[in-house]
Parts: C-alpha cells; sequence; structure tokens
C-alpha cells in the first residue's frame, strides 16, 4: 500500500565542496532518504561520485542511503556500495545482462534491492523479479542530470506500478526521480509514489530554505 510520502533530496544539486555539510543540513531539515546519484560517463553522460565519498558521507547521516546506481557495468561495484553504507541500491535493468542476479547480490549484501525504470523501459521489466525488489525508481526524466522538465507520461506507468506493487502484498517502496518541484510533487503522489527525488527543489535557496522546501513537497506546509 501507498505509505506517507517520504523525500529524498538528491546530492547531485548539493554543494559538492561542502558535501558533508550539506547531508547534515538536509538530514535536519527532515530529509527521510538522502539520494546519491552515482554515474560513469558511460551509461549516462555524466561523471558523479564513487563508493570512498558515500562512505565519507555515511558519518555525517544516519538517514537511509539511496544509492542510484547509473553505471555499466553495475554488478562489480555492488560489494563496494554495500561496504561503504548504502541502505538501498538501485540498478537500472539495461546496465546488465542479469537483473535477477544483480538483485540477488544486493539482497546478498543484506541490502535492500530496486530496479529503475527509464522513461522508455516499460513497467512490465519489474514483473518477474517482484519477489525480490524492495523499491521500484520511476525515472521522469532521462538520467545523466538534475534539472530537467518532469515527463508527465511517466504517471501513467506509476499508476501501473502502484496496482503492481499492491497485488504482491509485499513492501515495496515507490519513489520518482526527476523535475519533482511543488507542482509536479502532489501529481506523482496522486498517481501513486511514496518516496519524491528532489535535487534542485530541495536545495534551491540555500540551507535556510531546505526545511521549508521538503516540508512543502511533502505537502505538509503550504
Ligand atoms: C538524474 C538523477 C536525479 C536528479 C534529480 O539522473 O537521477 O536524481 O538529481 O534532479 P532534479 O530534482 O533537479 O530533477
Ligand atoms: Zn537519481
Amino acid at each position: 500500500m501507498q505509505k506517507p510520502t517520504r523525500i529524498a533530496p538528491s546530492i547531485l544539486s548539493a554543494d559538492f565542496a561542502r558535501l558533508g555539510e550539506e547531508v547534515r543540513a538536509i538530514d535536519v531539515a527532515g530529509a527521510d532518504f538522502v539520494h546519491i546519484d552515482v554515474m560513469d560517463g558511460h551509461f549516462v553522460p555524466n561523471i558523479t561520485i564513487g563508493p570512498d565519498v558515500v562512505k565519507a558521507l555515511r558519518a555525517h547521516s544516519d538517514k537511509v542511503f539511496d544509492v542510484h546506481l547509473m553505471i555499466s557495468p553495475a554488478d562489480p561495484y555492488l560489494e563496494g556500495f554495500a561496504d561503504a553504507g548504502a541502505d538501498i541500491l538501485s540498478v537500472h535493468p539495461e546496465a546488465g545482462p542479469h537483473l535477477h542476479r544483480s538483485l540477488q547480490s544486493i539482497k546478498g549484501f543484506g541490502k535492500r534491492a530496486g530496479v529503475v525504470l527509464n522513461p522508455a523501459t516499460p513497467a512490465s521489466v519489474v514483473d518477474p523479479v517482484m519477489d525480490l525488489v524492495d523499491l521500484i525508481l520511476v525515472m521522469s526524466v532521462n538520467p545523466g542530470f538534475g534539472g530537467q522538465s518532469f515527463i508527465e507520461s511517466q504517471l501513467d506507468k506509476i499508476a501501473t506500478l502502484r496496482k503492481m506493487i499492491d497485488a504482491t502484498g509485499r513492501d515495496i517502496d515507490l519513489e520518482v526521480d526527476g523535475g519533482i518541484n511543488f507542482e509536479t510533487a502532489p501529481k506523482a503522489i496522486a498517481a501513486g509514489a511514496d518516496v519524491l527525488v528532489a535535487g534542485t527543489a530541495t536545495f534551491k535557496g540555500g540551507p535556510d530554505n531546505y526545511a521549508d522546501n521538503i516540508a512543502r513537497l511533502r505537502g505538509t506546509s503550504s
């Protein structure tokens, strides 16, 4: 069932020169998850951070570390990110030939396993792995960069996945990533999402605004 909305600020929009401080600031401001975008310049056209940075950030927050792997292959790096302190590890099906094996590995490392669906990837891809998955992440932009516009056509996919998740009776989070702001957040929630990733919208205006931004995204402030 759809749970109360949780907010996962993407630190891609944080000040990278003060990353530890930024993670502490969003923690105090009410973030539920810390969303960490890992990019390799190969699966997506951008390069960001690796396991050493995740490890260094771990000391700055006890919140759920939600690690979104936009790397191919992902399998050789799963253990490194697990050891670094990830709580959730999410992979794209296109990143390797054996999605089921990737999810088994993540579970084997004692972590929650996520599958990420690009805008052109159908909901049906997760159907055969619903027994293994703990989180489904719907990309509402093409992965690679923050600050892009929400792709409205993904709302139908979110609604389809909400039905698929509820039919299993399992505790599976339904997360949306990309272009989430005060206008699009309510639409994603209405479609059935219960975790919202937000980079630009969380970090807008600097640290004094993080708590208000997060509350507004969650829908608990006006
Ligand atoms: C895109 C990343 C997103 C991104 C979201 O590849 O997966 O997490 O940082 O950024 P905003 O919220 O600015 O669209
Ligand atoms: Zn992401």
